[in-house]
């Protein structure tokens, strides 16, 4: 009896392998070149290329399990049964190969013989005027005609977005009575009571940017199953919620609380919302996401937080999410075991996410703390629906919390408004998508064309870096031209090429393309639709199109590229030995003259961890390893145990680089012939990019030795200028550092003693105004400080004065006030005449009644401002 999760997933692969199709892994959750979708949300969505004619399958037959993410409804998330974020489709999918017969055929066949559904509850719907789908169900299939409900566009028309779309049919399952009876317990309905398990689309149009419906080349199939769903038809539980695939979740989330799963509807919701969000982020973090403020990470990060604000209401009151992690790797780990293998790593983001976020709620209280006595103050007791949205958007403050807390104090908050602001942002952020959504397509459908007049293998790079090759097309602007002429920029398509195309990270080569009447320079060589494209400028003569041209790619930057390309690779298994083996690649440029290695590791690396990885490198390049490629099955490499690229997809064949028994990885690059080629290794930078990603910079070969001997120029300056040799720096340095504190200190006692001489000619000038005794004095060469202890001084020694010393210097003018406890009784307050001396030399300050200092902009009128004092007594005595 199939039952778990598990196995209901390996029984639809089983079935589907047994009808001809090729099992695939599931794709990542991260699209690869496609800018229309922020996630893969479907199963047949890393296939649209299949769909649509621009890319060959492996074979026209595929059975995937695929882990999916739908944000669409975020807010509905945990408060209905059947809403998720992450769940998983498993699909059927036919390119120009079988149609709707087999679909759904083949669809009955499974949910009636394999997974043992009672027919008696399976109901089916159909595009309304789709007669063959219905002869099929009704005819082939034998189902009654009242079981085959049509329904319009909005039902059984399936499409998402633009790309390939058609017609459908669904299976609903009927769970009786008990899951509802109300209005919206009917086929198609938004009650629990039908549950559609199964979409079979029958997928015949390309729907273009242009809104038009165009037939696709081929008849193909798309079909989606969502495996929660029938998990929880099989194991007869209430909702998807309770099925194993994320039960295990809740009991291990009730079991930290204590607080029983069905103890009201908040604590159901909540339980519900944290077990959904944590399968997504971290499913979607092992596939190389991060929290960020925008896209994808954006959705991480507004996960997690629902994820934690839900947390709070269970009573959590420190980070708890990431404790999760290791039940939802062992939940997926059969469609998702890049998870089991980046735990540690996922957990870190997780952790440190919600770390920050508590911080957010703690920083976003005491704001919104200040507004409401703002409101307070001006007799307001509404939150305006800007404010909250201000507090949601930037402080990720949650609108029902705004709520319950201005609640708490007698507010109200504008929901409308809110409303309003989320609104607009959610255009705004539509309008964002919009504007990427598939040119990408068109733009590959062009180059997609040239593939018939290519060379069977068209990359001749490899091993020559020279070819004869004929032009199959020149591009200006994208469009086909006959010619370019002198100084004209363009592409060039070439039957076969030399040149390498940038990917994987390494750049594009440059080099020549010459004929008999032409040399052109090629600048940069890119990738699209799979076609090599070269990036040109005629540098001479006219460049005509169709005509046998010789390529040939600039050999010394290739070389030099080849060794940082190999050096990464040195890196990559240098790292893992040093930091451990949750390392791995999550990005990296190799260029001619550097390269750059992004991987995930939470912490900075040591001074001690760099080392030792540079010295590995180097070692590695001194054992001058011999570099192999080999061509394998994926499945092949895999058991080889090379290391695959973060959550990247590769071709039923891949290309593997060997570098003695030392490292093995998948990899399409240019390579050295042996690792002793790289010449040496020398690491220049290493910071953090993002939460639990590292990036190294390095350089090598010549670069490496220009980097050493641009440090040593520097060195050999620096000694010169000390009068000293390179090796006795520090000594030097040490030396200086003494002298120098030597002498601020010889400063210091000066200035002390200046101060003390000064004393005793000051305390001579003592002057007496309507029987208070004052002191005035301009001097210059002090700073405040020095000035505050002669004050000071002063101040002993007079029972009974005012004070006010002035220092200029050349911009601006110090002074310091003090006045004795007697003259403070009769109103004199040091910090009140420092405010009024300092204001006319352009300054302002104040301070205590005994002591002030300030500071004015204008030390000309230094004797005018002192003067003032005399004024302040008549003033006070009078
Ligand atoms: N692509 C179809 C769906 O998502 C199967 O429902």
């Amino acid at each position: 009896m199939i039952k778990s999760g598990d196995e209901i997933r390996q029984a639809y692969l089983d079935f589907f392998a047994s009808k001809g199709h090729l099992v695939l892994d599931s794709a990542p959750l991260i699209p690869k070149n496609d800018p229309s979708l922020l996630w893969i949300n479907a199963g047949m969505a890393p296939f649209k290329s299949y769909f649509d004619g621009s890319l060959e399958p492996p074979k026209h037959r595929i059975t995937t399990s695929q882990k999916c993410i739908r944000t669409n409804d975020i807010e509905n998330v945990g408060k209905t049964a059947r809403h998720h974020t992450y769940f998983e489709m498993l699909g059927n999918f036919s390119f120009g190969d079988y149609f709707k017969a087999e679909a759904i055929n083949w669809a009955w066949e499974f949910v009636t013989e394999v997974l043992q559904l009672d027919t008696d509850k399976l109901w089916i719907t159909i595009y309304e005027d789709d007669e063959e789908a219905f002869e099929i169900w009704h005819d082939e299939v034998g189902l009654a005609e009242e079981r085959i409900i049509r329904m319009g566009k909005k039902e059984n028309f399936w499409q998402i977005g633009t790309g390939p779309c058609g017609p459908c049919s669904e299976i609903h399952y009927d769970r009786g009575e008990a899951a509802g009876n109300s209005a919206e317990d009917v086929i198609g309905g938004e009650g629990d009571r039908f549950l559609e398990i199964w979409n079979l689309v029958f997928t015949q149009y390309n729907y273009t940017e242009a809104g038009e419906y165009l037939e696709l080349p081929n008849k193909n199939i798309d079909t989606g199953m969502g495996l929660e769903r029938v998990a929880s038809i099989l194991q007869e539980t209430e909702t998807n919620f309770e099925t194993d695939l994320i039960k295990p979740l809740i009991d291990q989330v009730v079991e930290m609380t204590g607080i029983p799963y069905r103890k009201d509807q908040t604590t159901i919701t909540a339980y519900r919302v944290i077990a959904d969000h944590i399968r997504s982020v971290a499913v979607a973090i092992s596939d190389g996401a991060l929290p960020a403020n925008e896209g994808r990470g954006y959705v991480i990060r507004r996960l997690i937080r629902r994820a934690a604000r839900y947390g709070r209401k269970l009573g959590f009151e420190n980070p708890f999410l990431y404790k999760l992690v290791a039940k939802t790797a062992e939940i997926v780990e059969a469609v998702a075991p890049e998870l089991k293998n980046q735990l540690e790593h996922v957990e870190n983001v997780v952790k440190s996410e919600e770390k920050s976020f508590l911080q957010t709620l703690a920083q976003g209280l005491s704001i919104l703390e200040e507004l409401l006595l703002e409101l307070e103050a001006e007799n307001k007791n509404l939150i305006s629906g800007q404010d909250a949205f201000k507090l949601y958007d930037t402080y990720g403050f949650p609108f029902d919390l705004t709520e319950e807390i201005a609640a708490e104090s007698g507010f109200k908050v504008d929901q409308q408004g809110f409303d309003q602001e989320m609104e607009l942002q959610r255009q705004r952020a539509r309008e964002a998508r919009e504007e990427t959504n598939f040119s990408r397509g068109e733009l590959e459908k062009t180059y997609a064309e040239f593939k018939t007049e290519l060379a069977a293998e068209p990359f001749t790079g490899y091993n020559s870096l020279e070819e004869k090759a004929k032009v199959v097309a020149l591009l200006k602007e994208q469009q086909q031209v006959d010619s370019l002429s002198e100084g004209e920029v363009g592409e060039v398509i070439l039957d076969k090429t030399p040149f390498y195309a940038e990917s994987g990270g390494q750049v594009g080569d440059e080099g020549l393309i010459t004929g008999d009447e032409f040399k052109a320079e090629v600048q940069d060589t890119s990738k699209i639709a799979g076609v090599v494209v070269h990036q040109i400028k005629v540098k001479s003569g006219l460049f005509k199109s169709k005509q046998a041209v010789k390529a040939a790619v600039y050999p010394d930057r290739r070389k030099a590229t080849a060794r940082h390309h190999s050096a990464t690779h040195l890196l990559q298994k240098a790292l893992q030995k040093v930091l451990g083996d949750h390392v791995n690649q999550s990005g990296s440029l190799v260029a001619p003259d550097r390269l750059r290695f992004d991987f995930t590791h939470f912490a900075a690396l040591t001074e001690k961890e760099l080392k030792e990885v540079e010295y590995l490198v180097n070692q590695a390049i001194m054992a001058n390893y011999p570099v192999t490629t080999l061509n394998k099955s994926l499945a092949e490499a895999k058991a080889m145990g090379a290391m695959a690229l973060f959550g990247e997809k590769y071709g039923s064949e891949v290309r593997v680089v060997k570098m003695g028994d030392y490292s093995l990885e998948l990899c399409g690059g240019t390579h050295v012939n042996a690792t002793g080629d790289i010449g040496s290794f020398k690491i220049i930078a290493e910071s953090g990019i993002a939460a639990g990603v590292r990036r190294i910079e390095a350089v090598t070969g010549e670069f490496a030795l220009d980097y050493f001997n641009q440090k040593l120029n520097i060195l050999n300056t620096a000694a010169a200028e000390l009068k000293t040799e390179a090796d006795n720096l520090p000594l030097r340095i040490e030396q200086l550092q003494q002298q120098n504190k030597n002498l601020n200190k010889e400063i210091a006692d000066l200035k002390q003693k200046l101060a003390g001489s000064k004393k005793d000619d000051l305390l001579a000038q003592l002057q007496k105004k309507q029987g208070v005794n004052f002191l005035t004095a301009d001097l210059t060469g002090f700073d405040s400080q020095s000035l505050r202890d002669l004050v000071d001084q002063l101040k002993d020694q007079l029972d009974s004065a005012i004070i006010v010393l002035a220092s200029k210097a050349e911009n601006k003018v110090i002074f310091v006030a003090a006045v004795t406890k007697d003259l403070i009784e009769q109103g004199f307050k040091a910090g009140q005449i420092i405010a009024r001396v300092a204001k006319i030399a352009g300054g302002g300050g104040g301070g205590r009644p005994d002591m002030a200092q300030a500071g004015g902009s204008q030390p000309a009128k230094t004797a005018q401002a002192l003067a003032e004092v005399e004024a302040i007594i008549t003033e006070t005595v009078g």
